[in-house]
């Protein structure tokens, strides 16, 4: 099979941060197939030499074991080549599909990694020069509009061009081993199912948790905030993979229906629940590393009078038979005390006690994300180290107990990162790991009200770099009796 893969945004961000070292090591894994070409555009005016070389500069940033020795990069840039355009000129759209013509590969992929301002420009345009043919299928990167009405407005653009099977709008986090893992887990054992309820599960946290500030992106991440930026997508596509039914199949069709019930059914929010289960914050100066670091408003990009949050923690429920009464609380946050991305899934405690255990143990799964992908299963087992006291047998003292599936250990090298996968999910057109648009429309749906209360109200809670968070998120999952997994 052949294909060309056009990377709009060819120099940026993205470009070298994920996607080229994500090819690089698909083609290192030999799972890139063969007849393929990778066409960087970007309006900057280089050869394809220069644009290999750049590329090749730009490895250099990649982590040691993914970077590409002098003769695999050789092997590799013979794939890259290089158009510059201006993506408003028909024209410079015109000399893409001549580029395209020299080969008419089965599959051309359009991946639009610009701003995201740009997208419907750029999808109109593939459009009018007649690459929205039957082989092409686009990519569109996150964040896809700002607000739901904006959001619709792409989608009506895009799908008056395109067929929604052509569209893959990329989570990366549906890329991530875990949540793939999370779906195998509940759908290809029999174990979970039974207890995957009301009647077993005490509360469900998601924590996505960076220990990075903004760093570069100051003044992209000014306008959009951590609501924008992580819940309205990752959080959310993690809690469709936890809440979903069962889908009568393997087919994107039937994963995305299922997940879309779960968005239709998160609790409205209400004037009451948006003051007490919706808390946001924005960091100060603090310690990162062992280092003082600079707050949120000093950040460059960043204006000095920012209202926009870099912490949430929400509380909300799934509203169905399932799930009604779980509380589910999501947050997410940038330069906080570690890099940790994790579910736990909290089951609730035995209902008679005759051992005795640590105060708040409870069984518990862990579907860990960050820094290290694996499940674990918290239990409680015998401790072994029963003492006789004042001459009697003490009642048995639990200790907590881990089952640990290191993902990392058992699959080592197999292992497909996030973008390596989607890339060739891509290629292949298994739309299973994207997001349709009825989807994204339903999650913008959910986070609307917190925009707009949020932009009048009182601004976001101030927190200090390297800490949890403000101490609001704790109070409110206190309300409930339970805390965050770094207080128990
Ligand atoms: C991106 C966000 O989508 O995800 C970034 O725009 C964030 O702000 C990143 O840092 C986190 O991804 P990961 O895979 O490092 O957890």
């Amino acid at each position: 099979m052949s294909f060309d893969l056009v990377l709009f945004g060819g120099t940026g961000d993205l470009a070298w941060r994920k996607l080229m070292p994500a090819l690089f090591q698909a083609f290192r894994h030999g799972s890139l197939p063969k007849d393929g070409r990778i066409v960087g555009v970007a309006r900057d005016d280089l050869s394809d030499d220069q644009y290999r070389e750049l590329i090749q500069s730009r490895f250099n940033a990649v982590e040691g074991a993914k970077r590409p020795s002098a003769e695999e990069f050789e092997k590799f840039a013979s794939l890259l080549h290089y158009l510059r355009m201006d993506l408003s000129k028909p024209a410079d759209y015109a000399r893409l599909s001549d580029l395209l013509k020299q080969r008419n590969a089965d599959t051309v992929v359009m991946y639009v990694a610009t701003a995201p301002a740009l997208f419907t420009q750029v999808v109109e345009q593939i459009a009018a020069a007649g690459l929205n043919g039957p082989s092409t299928r686009v990519v569109l990167e996150k964040p896809l509009g700002h607000d739901l009405a904006s959001n619709r407005a792409i989608n009506a653009a895009v799908c008056k061009v395109l067929d929604e099977k052509q569209v893959f709008r990329i989570d990366h986090y549906l890329g991530k081993p875990s949540v793939q893992n999370l779906f195998a887990m509940r759908f290809g054992n029999a174990l979970f199912e039974p207890i995957w309820r009301r009647e077993h599960i005490a509360n469900i946290q998601i924590t996505i948790a960076e220990d990075l500030g903004v760093e570069k992106r100051g003044a992209f991440y000014d306008q959009t905030g951590a609501l924008r930026d992580m819940v309205q997508n990752h959080a959310l596509q993690l809690v469709c993979a936890i809440g979903m039914e069962p889908p009568i199949n393997s087919h994107a069709d039937a994963i995305r229906d299922e997940k879309l019930k779960v968005l239709r059914a998160l609790k409205p929010w209400t004037p009451e629940t948006l003051g007490l289960h919706a808390i946001r914050g924005q960091y100060t100066a603090g310690t990162a590393y062992g280092e003082r670091v600079p707050g949120y408003k000093d950040e460059p990009g960043v204006d000095p009078e920012s209202r926009t949050e870099t912490f949430v923690a929400l509380r909300t429920e799934i509203a169905n038979w399932r799930w009604a009464g779980v509380p589910l609380y999501i947050r997410t946050g940038k330069r906080l005390a570690s890099r940790d991305a994790r579910i736990e899934v909290n089951f609730r405690p035995t209902p008679h006690a005759i051992y005795r255990a640590p105060a708040g143990a409870v069984n518990k799964l862990v579907i860990n994300l960050q820094p290290r992908d694996g499940l674990e299963l918290h239990m409680l087992a015998q401790a072994q180290d029963n003492r006789r006291s004042n001459g009697h047998q003490s009642a048995a003292q639990l200790a907590p107990v881990q089952l640990d599936l290191d993902f990392d250990k058992r699959f080592g090298a197999e292992r497909v990162g996030a973008y390596e996968r989607l890339l060739l999910d891509v290629i292949d057109g298994r739309l299973n790991l994207f997001v349709r648009s009825d989807e994204q429309e339903e999650a913008w749906r959910w986070v609307e009200p917190l925009i707009d209360s949020w932009a009048s109200d009182g601004g976001p809670r101030p927190y200090a770099a390297g800490t949890w968070g403000p101490s609001a998120s704790s109070a409110m999952i206190a309300r409930d009796g339970f805390s965050w997994s770094e207080e128990q």
